[in-house]
């Protein structure tokens, strides 16, 4: 069934933004009246940005896997839930139903519980991309557990910073994972984590690449096994608070380690249901196929529970998209006959570098819809993403979203409000936008001209983060305090005469490389670990496949006298302290940094260095020592 909160026109679109401007309370407490309670809510909004304090549907009671998994068996319960291609094509598909996904989240919950979970536990997960990922978080969330992901890349030394940040006493792991040709252990990275933290109850592996992993007694436990000695029963759904926490993500910023931004329970819930349903005009009966990892948020909100609180079937791929060879997602697209496929503008650009025999080879007319993600889509990419993959005939949706909104907030909505190619165009009703200047002052509307300035929201959506775990001032500093009375989001945009948004990228220092977020310090603070490191300043760069590629200045004391040796032992220790993701692309040693009499360093300067520009520096007589400039565009890798 199509839900009755389905935008289907594009009148339709601008008089129910206009209605959620003039009424928000009631408009949103009409779109969860569509949901499953177990008790209604009191208050449908309380909100101060300043604390920041936000509450949405308080009062109500829930649980989001009855809206995800329940709910649907009545009429779904045969259909499937999740399509599971492996990484090896060779290997068999899974297709696993509503009710068979019901039966295994009730079990996977009753071996937490049996183990002593419960509700407000935090849990770590890290797994590779299989359906047992989907059904821990849906396990977690049944008990009432929080869950924090932590992406299969990152490193022992990641894990272990998340935690202990967050006091988590349980983790859902296993033995390694395939991505492409090779097998990624993952326990053994868990096993280094877990070195001297004793906090840590249990660890549940499951078994799938058979790599050797050390079974610590009493703590680690496989979860086959824990599995099949459990009840076939229906697991009651723990009763949450519509504020309750859901989960925990990490994600980086500007300064310090990456924060946890908590989800809660119902305005996350109605905030991807009805995002994934309006921007996709997800039909009942389609195959979405969304080829983001769970790790991030894009898969919490686009592969898990947007889609299954839709009743949709959502495919998840373990593999990467150049394996065996650069066909690999439209083999899938045929295969399984997907008609919305979500991707980012880095595997597009990525693939557009093979030959088109890769597209051709497969038939593609079962897509209805192209969706892109994760950062700004140059033009080249979104027209050969429309020609070549949607034969010129599928809407391609530019959604710009972030971890901390939850869920998409501007954004086209497929054929029915005009898709603009780089351009994200219209925020989704509910969502308020408005672009500000340094001072925090508005930019007002003009009739005549495109304007740009930093990207705000003035009022609460019902996906917005809450808090970052731990530290709410930290949620108040990072995002509340900037623009007093906005959420800042820390990009910049323009906007043109019409309203349409084009996202141009982050204000802040934080990277974006491959679409994966990485903040500058971050990288900075693990190359610093390195003991001949005096000190380092990373920074952005234009990078024709990621988008971002990652440029490191590094002082250091004793260079070997091969060069490439220093670089390569401090990509190790980036992929240490990090993971490999967070590797600079470029790393050039100089004997010192661009600094202000103040001792602040000038990235302003190193960015436009490492961009290319060698000329126009802009004033550099400010400088403690302006020779260094002239010695780093020298040395400029
Ligand atoms: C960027 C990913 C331009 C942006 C969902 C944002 C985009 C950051 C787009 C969040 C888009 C995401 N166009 N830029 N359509 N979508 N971004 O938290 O800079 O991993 O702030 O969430 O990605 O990245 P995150």
């Amino acid at each position: 069934m199509v839900p009755n909160f389905q935008i289907h026109s594009k009148e339709d679109y601008h008089r129910i933004y206009e209605q959620s401007r003039l009424d928000p309370e009631g408009f949103w407490k009409r779109i969860a009246e569509e949901f499953y309670w177990q008790k209604k809510w009191d208050k449908t909004l309380e909100w101060n940005f300043d604390a920041p304090e936000i509450k949405w549907f308080a009062g109500g009671k829930l649980n989001i896997t009855e809206n995800c998994i329940d709910r649907h068996l009545a009429d779904k319960s045969d259909q499937p839930a999740i399509i599971w291609e492996p990484n090896n094509p060779s290997e068999n598909t899974r297709t696993i139903s509503y009710k068979e996904l019901h039966n295994d989240v009730c079990k996977f919950a009753w071996v937490l519980q049996k183990n002593g979970v419960k509700k407000g536990d935090r849990v770590l997960i890290y797994m590779g991309m299989v359906p047992e990922l989907a059904m821990a978080l849906l396990a977690c969330a049944r008990i009432g557990a929080i869950h924090s992901v932590v992406f299969g890349g990152f490193s022992a030394q990641s894990i272990s910073d998340r935690l202990h940040d967050a006091k988590s006493e349980f983790i859902i792991t296993q033995d390694g994972t395939y991505r492409g040709a090779k097998v990624i252990p993952l326990k053994p990275t868990m096993d280094d984590a877990l070195v001297n933290c004793d906090f840590v109850k249990k660890v549940f592996v499951l078994a799938r690449t058979n790599n050797p992993v050390s079974m610590i007694r009493d703590r680690d436990v496989w979860l086959e096994e824990e599995l099949s000695g459990v009840s076939e029963e229906d697991f009651p759904a723990e009763i949450m608070d519509a504020e309750d926490p859901l989960f925990i993500l990490y994600t980086s910023g500007s300064t310090g380690k990456p924060k946890g931004v908590v989800h809660t329970t119902a305005g996350y819930m109605v905030w991807t249901a009805y995002s994934f349903s309006n921007v996709f005009q997800y039909q009942p009966g389609e195959i979405h196929f969304c080829t983001a990892d769970i790790g991030w948020i894009t898969g919490h909100s686009y592969i898990v529970y947007g889609p299954l609180c839709m009743g949709a079937t959502s495919l998840m791929f373990e593999g990467i998209p150049t394996y065996p060879d650069a066909g690999r997602f439209w083999e899938i697209v045929e295969k399984h006959q997907v008609n919305i496929l979500y991707t980012a503008p880095t595997a597009i650009r990525s693939l557009m570098a093979f030959d088109k025999n890769h597209i051709h080879r497969n038939n593609l007319d079962s897509l209805r819809v192209l969706g892109t993600v994760g950062e700004p889509i140059n033009e080249e990419a979104w027209q050969w993403y429309f020609k070549n993959i949607g034969k010129e005939e599928c809407p391609v949706v530019d959604t710009w979203w972030q971890t901390e909104t939850g869920g998409i907030l501007i954004s086209n909505l497929a054929d029915i409000t005009p898709a603009i190619p780089t351009m994200a165009t219209l925020p989704l009703p509910g969502v308020f936008p408005l672009l500000v200047d340094e001072s925090g002052k508005e930019i007002a509307a003009d009739s005549e001209k495109t304007v740009s300035g930093n990207l705000c929201i003035r009022f609460p959506w019902p996906g917005m983060l809450r808090t970052t775990w731990g530290d709410h001032e930290r949620c108040r500093t990072n995002y509340f305090a900037t623009y007093p009375g906005l959420y800042f989001t820390g990009d910049g945009a323009m906007r043109d005469p019409q309203g349409n948004y084009r996202i141009t990228g982050r204000v802040d220092d934080v990277l974006n490389v491959s679409g994966h977020r990485i903040g500058t310090a971050e990288v900075e603070n693990a190359i610093n670990m390195h003991t001949g490191v005096t000190e380092s300043a990373v920074v952005g760069y234009p990078h024709d496949i990621k988008g971002q590629g990652i440029y490191a200045y590094v002082i250091f004391n004793h260079l070997h006298v091969d060069e490439e040796v220093t670089r390569r032992d401090l990509l190790e220790t980036v992929t240490r302290v990090i993971g490999p993701i967070a590797k600079p692309d470029k790393i050039q040693f100089v004997s010192g940094l661009p600094k202000t009499r103040s001792g602040k360093i000038m990235r302003r300067i190193l960015r436009k260095i490492a961009e290319g520009e060698t000329e126009n520096l802009g004033d550099t007589t400010t400088l403690l020592d302006p020779q260094i400039v002239e010695e780093i565009v020298k040395g400029k890798m």
